[in-house]
């Protein structure tokens, strides 16, 4: 594949996880990438190191920092000149009840938006400024099966952050269609990562599998595959559309 050569992609959360397959997939069908991560460097370099010599730029970023985005931003379009596509990808799943302390609730909420809708929201804002002076470019949001069917109780703010991210998604593909700016949401259900490995941990795996018709996880490949299809922008007239991922445990 060579969909993407030339093309500069930003891929948030890219130094393990669904992320990394993103980085890897996108860097073989001829993108330069741009990987996002939190604080492990080594993880990232890990990744980079897979890739073609020149292929990757790290930029490291705390997505709870209010000024993040707008940074993470600046150094991917200085990297090339540009950036085509944004990959919205890094997010947090953490529990929080209804019986956990109110302050503790509260900062679960507030810690969840904003790694998962606001600062999305932020890059989001700073991609389609740049893209309205390049005429056009991708965004894709990764979003989560949650987004429709809800979650459970301990994750309801997860729930709500990611029906934040489709309802954005869909609000830019209508708002900015005229700037030729394409965007779309992907929705896993279950994805075989560190983030699935903590549920699986505590529930156990029957209790994500016994609810999945094809009676598996998806591994991150089967997301990254979706995300690298997205950006070559052979699926300009799905813009607004949210892709599921979930084996048909969720069909909408
Ligand atoms: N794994 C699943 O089953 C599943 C299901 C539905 C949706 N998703 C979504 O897919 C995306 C990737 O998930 P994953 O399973 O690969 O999870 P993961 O925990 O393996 O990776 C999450 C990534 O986000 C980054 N990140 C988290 N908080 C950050 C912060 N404050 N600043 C900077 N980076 C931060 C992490 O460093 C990591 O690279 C997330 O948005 C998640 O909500 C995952």
């Amino acid at each position: 594949m060579s969909d993407l050569d030339g093309k500069v992609v930003l891929v948030t959360g890219g130094s393990r996880g669904i992320g990394a397959a993103c980085v890897r997939a996108l860097a073989a069908a001829g993108a330069s990438v741009v990987l996002h991560y939190g604080h492990n460097r080594a993880a990232a370099e890990a990744v980079a190191a897979g890739l073609p010599t020149d292929a990757c730029l790290l930029v490291e970023g705390d997505l709870e920092s209010a000024s993040a985005p707008a940074a993470i931003w600046g150094d991917a379009v200085a990297w090339r000149g540009h950036v085509d596509v944004l990959v919205n990808n890094a997010g947090i799943f953490e529990a929080a009840g209804i019986d956990a302390d109110p302050d503790a609730w509260r900062r679960a909420w507030q810690r969840t938006l904003t790694v998962n809708l606001v600062a999305p929201a932020d890059l989001c804002r700073e991609a389609l400024g740049h893209f309205r002076t390049r005429g056009g470019g991708i965004i894709v949001n990764i979003a989560s099966r949650a987004a429709f069917r809800g979650d459970t109780p301990d994750h309801m703010h997860y729930a709500a952050s990611k029906g934040g991210l489709v309802a954005l998604t869909r609000s830019i593909a209508r708002g900015f269609a005229a700037d030729n700016v394409l965007a779309y949401g992907v929705a896993p259900g279950f994805v075989r990562t560190d983030m699935a490995e903590d549920f699986v941990r505590v529930h156990g795996e029957p209790a994500v599998t016994d609810d999945i018709p094809l009676g598996e996880m998806a591994t991150p490949d089967d997301v990254a595959n979706i995300v690298a299809f997205l950006a070559s922008g052979k699926a300009r007239h799905a813009t607004g559309t949210t892709i599921d991922i979930n084996g048909a445990s969720y069909v909408r």
